[in-house]
């Protein structure tokens, strides 16, 4: 939801926007831009629609030098994509890039417009910079003008602005997006998250909701939404920059998916001890019932992780979509925990939902892959996983260690509530310790995931479906299919196609089928005959025990043999696998599909 940066030092401004822009692209990319201050003052905007490479090329065309800018890559909420609505906006005095939405924007402009302020665009954003504007016609200082505009802004936002008559200053205010400051060997920057800083230093300040930031070539400043000064520590990065980068591999999500086996040995190596799960004392307190908050794929964790709790460890669980959560008046009791799962930790529902979790008095536990992000340092108890950066807006490598850590929590609950032998436990823990082992097989049987995807070629319409473990599965491996590729997807149980969905199956229709539970395979099987016999072309997903409905199937992949219990993790890989080929062969950009950002900080 928009990248937002500034850099102020010793060094060319452009080139360390334009590097930090980059990092943060997945984040938008509908259009970009830079304000720049030159050695005598002006600021120099230059900003257009489309991806960071036409920006570059504008720059190459008609380039700007100074020591101090602040840059933004877009996606748009407030007007069309468009060289006008493309950040920074600003005013003769001031200029803003912006992460967030403007909930009052309406009325502001209003005001401003009464008082004499022009628009140019259609954004939120601008709103913002004239607020900013106004308080600082009264006050003359950027630190009192962004308290005085804090208090007039409604919405979340991060902003990122230079006052022309302070030259060599970033100013930095947050309220619901996140922003790291980091102070380099060179100077400072400000960023939406880590990987834009990566490459300048090795640890950030991460700024808390209200609090504003002044950063000079020196270091930096923080206040609070007063406006006194506070003094804030800086936290180490734990990612390195191999990890940010493509790394020979033609798009992040491939990169990404064949980093699984390395980042879920990581998470077990930091969450098993002794063969058994050690989830530092987040489960201890005994817990009667538990609900996940998650979006997106984050929640199709979450819906695995229902399955095996309840399987395991008998504790009943509910899985809410995290921005259907707080409208729906939970009923949460003071046995209750509240688990949020988020690759980001900054997504803006599942926050919210914390939020209210924690406001009921219910105990929160977050796994979130992004260390210092909202949701881990806003749950009573972060589990963070090891994922590293995650790039490609469609998530693969944190998914794999969201579902390991439903294993582990379910292992854990089972043994401390006692549904769960030692035996047993200990089977399931050393099955995850293979289970990177046989997600490198799947990965080197991509042949034969390449030419199921050719199956996809022609169709825009598509089914997966599965049973028991495999139902929530195969929603996400819909969910990856649809949103790289564009074909219409819908995940479905199997059992339930036939009550009203089976109208749909069209001759040659793919459906891609999941039996990986032995208990299940004739019922899958009459599942796939009744689709077949439609016309629709049978894609099987199998284990070695269920292989045999193959020869119901137009194609099959076998996954390697595990316990049953892990085949979600196995059979992740191989849809990642299948999404991101037949996405290649489409022509589609696999990195940043269409009208999506990685991180969704707006509600
Ligand atoms: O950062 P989060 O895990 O909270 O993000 C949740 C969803 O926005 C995310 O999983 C989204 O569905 C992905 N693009 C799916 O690939």
């Amino acid at each position: 939801m928009c990248g937002i940066t500034g850099y102020t030092g010793k060094s060319d401004a452009v080139a360390r926007l334009l590097s930090g822009l980059r990092a943060l692209e997945y984040r938008g990319y509908d259009s970009a831009g830079v304000a720049v201050m030159d050695a005598q003052g002006a600021v120099h905007v230059v900003k257009t629609k489309g991806r960071l490479r036409a920006l570059e090329e504008r720059l190459e065309k008609c380039p700007v030098h100074g020591r101090c800018g602040i840059g933004h890559t877009r996606w748009a909420t407030h007007g069309a994509p468009s060289d006008v609505n493309a950040h920074p906006h600003g005013t003769d005095r001031l200029y803003v890039v912006h992460n967030g939405i403007i909930e009052n924007d309406r009325e502001l402009r209003a005001e401003l417009s009464a008082r004499g302020y022009n628009f140019l665009s259609e954004t939120d954003t601008e709103a913002a910079a004239c607020t900013i504007d106004s308080a600082y016609a009264e006050t003359g200082d950027p630190v009192a003008a962004l308290c005085a505009a804090a208090k007039r802004l409604r919405g979340s936002y991060a902003l990122g602005v230079i006052f022309l008559d302070h030259p060599n200053e970033i100013y930095a205010v947050r309220e619901g997006n996140p922003l790291i400051v980091a102070e380099g060997g060179d100077g400072c920057m400000i960023a939406s998250d880590i990987p834009a800083v990566l490459r300048f230093a090795r640890d950030c300040y991460v700024m808390e909701d209200g609090e504003i930031a002044c950063v000079r070539e020196d270091g930096a400043e923080f206040f609070d939404c007063q406006g006194k000064p506070i003094s804030k520590r800086a936290a180490a990065i734990e990612w390195n920059m191999e990890a940010a980068e493509r790394g020979g591999f033609a798009h992040f999500m491939l990169k990404e998916i064949h980093e699984e086996p390395l980042v879920a040995r990581q998470t077990l190596g930091r969450y098993v001890k002794d063969g058994l799960p050690d989830l530092r004392g987040a489960f201890d307190n005994g817990c009667e019932r538990l609900t996940i908050v998650a979006c997106g794929t984050a929640m199709h964790a979450g819906l695995v992780g229902k399955w095996l709790i309840e399987r395991i460890a008998r504790v009943p669980v509910e899985v809410c979509i995290a921005s259907e959560f707080r409208y729906n008046e939970p009923v949460l009791s003071p046995n209750h925990c509240v688990i949020a799962i988020s690759q980001s930790g900054e997504t803006a529902d599942t926050l919210a939902a914390v939020r209210l979790a924690k406001s009921l008095g219910v105990r929160t536990v977050g796994v979130v892959n992004v260390p210092g992000s909202s949701v881990a340092r806003e749950v009573d108890q972060a589990l963070i996983t090891c994922a590293g950066p995650e790039i490609s807006v469609a998530s693969t490598k944190a998914y794999a260690v969201q579902l390991l850590m439903m294993y582990l929590t379910a292992v854990q609950l089972g043994l401390g509530r006692g549904t769960l032998s030692m035996e047993r436990a200990r089977q399931i823990v050393s099955g995850l310790m293979a289970l990177p082992a046989a997600m490198e097989e799947v990965i080197r049987e991509d042949a034969q995931i390449r030419r199921m995807a050719a199956c996809l070629d022609e169709t825009e319409n598509c089914f997966f479906i599965g049973r028991g473990l495999d139902y929530p599965g195969a929603m996400e491996g819909s969910l990856k299919l649809k949103e790289i590729t564009y074909i219409h997807s819908e995940a479905y149980a199997a059992g339930e196609l036939k009550h009203g969905a089976i109208s749909l199956i069209t001759r040659g229709m793919p459906v891609v089928a999941l039996s990986t539970q032995a208990a299940l395979k004739e019922k899958m099987l009459s599942n796939m005959r009744e689709v077949a016999s439609r016309g629709a072309r049978v894609l099987l997903l199998a284990t070695p025990e269920t292989k045999e409905l193959a020869s119901d199937a137009d194609e099959t992949f076998v996954l390697p043999a595990t316990d049953e219990l892990l085949t979600p993790a196995t059979a992740a890989v191989a849809m990642q696998l299948l999404a991101y080929y037949a996405a290649v062969r489409r022509g589609c950009d696999v990195d940043k599909p269409r009208n999506l950002a990685k991180s969704v900080t707006v509600e």
